[in-house]
């Protein structure tokens, strides 16, 4: 594929007024949330979440791609057509997790690194047949006492560069996650001097392995207080702090930023990338690529009763139009009054 097409891609996922969902939640992830919903996670419930997500009318709106698990992009809907068709078909671009899961990092307590680029390049050339698009990897930084060590952050960044080389040559948009954790008590300032430094090491790192910036996208962290900090950033701070950590670190030839949740809710979400949104200098896409804060309404609305199917999906839009509308800087906490 050629540089053109990666770049039409990526600009798609980038597209205004929509963005990501995250429905890649690997086998022990998924049952996780089933778990909370007391719904037991088997092949056929997973099945039928997702058809679920995937047939929700109108989603098309305010979604530009899905991220699928590798047993979703195998899957058949109950009607027998595959998963990766039913997106597609709506003009949804069908994308893949392809990471192995982060595993501890062997003689640095508390750190981890990603696995799963053995094999990769048969793996993505499969994915691209079965109707993927796109692809994400995902490196994980824990902030402590400590650490992140130099020698984690740059082995993430190694592997996410491999990766992102392999997808463009299968001709497959790498959507490039480095996850700086909100796990401890850490502050604001200190989530953005790590996540400055990761961004850093991953953009050297992908220069150095050739990527095309103009054929890739960044789902990174947004600079936010970790989860147990006594003083809570609100969306002004998280969006200046973001932005400011963007405005050093970032190529102004991405197409665009896709955001992770991370653990805050819905709402947080939602207002704190309206709130970058809102301020309109700055030369890339700011958008979602979220799985729980655009699910979590979703799956208690459901919780596995096929009676509750359209509920959810209501629930489902109602979070993705409210993003949508952040894409723009144009949402008001009054439309959660429009929630089902
Ligand atoms: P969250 O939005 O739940 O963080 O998930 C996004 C994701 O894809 C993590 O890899």
């Amino acid at each position: 594929m050629s540089s053109r097409e990666l770049n039409a891609t990526a600009n798609a996922l980038a597209a205004e007024g929509k963005g990501i969902l995250a429905a890649d939640e690997s086998l022990p992830t998924i049952k996780k949330r089933f778990d909370a919903i007391g719904v037991e996670s088997t092949e056929d419930s997973r099945r039928a979440y997702r058809e679920l997500l995937f047939t929700t009318e109108c989603a098309e709106d305010f979604i530009s791609g899905v991220i699928l698990f590798d047993e979703t992009i195998r899957q058949r809907s109950q009607t027998g057509k595959p998963m990766a068709e039913i997106l597609s078909d709506k003009g949804i671009l069908p994308g893949i997790k392809v990471d192995k899961g982060a595993k501890d990092l062997a003689k640095f307590p508390g750190e981890k690194v990603t696995e799963g680029l053995d094999g990769l390049r048969d793996r993505l050339q499969e994915y691209r047949k079965l109707g993927a698009r796109f692809a994400k990897w995902r490196g994980v930084i824990t902030i402590g006492t400590g650490i992140p060590t130099r020698w984690c952050v740059e082995s993430n960044a190694h592997a996410l560069a491999r990766y992102a080389a392999l997808c463009q040559e299968a001709g497959l948009v790498p959507i490039v996650e480095p996850e700086v954790l909100m796990d401890g008590d850490h502050t604001i300032e200190r989530c953005e001097e790590v996540t400055s430094r990761a961004l850093m090491t991953v953009f050297s790192l992908l220069h150095e392995h050739r990527v095309e910036i103009e054929g890739m996208l960044l789902k990174p962290n947004m600079v936010v207080s970790g989860k147990d900090c006594t003083s809570q950033a609100g969306p002004e701070e998280v969006a200046l702090a973001t932005l400011r950590c963007f405005a050093e670190v970032l190529p102004p030839a991405l197409p665009g930023v896709m955001f992770l949740s991370g653990g805050q809710s819905p709402i947080e979400a939602t207002m704190n990338l309206n709130a970058m949104n809102v301020r309109r200098d700055h030369p890339w896409e700011l958008s979602f690529s979220y799985g729980r804060a655009l699910q979590e309404p979703v799956l208690k609305a459901w919780g596995g009763d096929p009676g509750n199917v359209s509920r959810a999906q209501a629930a489902f839009l109602h979070r993705a139009k409210c993003n949508g509308a952040a894409r723009y800087g144009t949402y008001s906490q009054q439309m959660e009054s429009e929630a089902p």
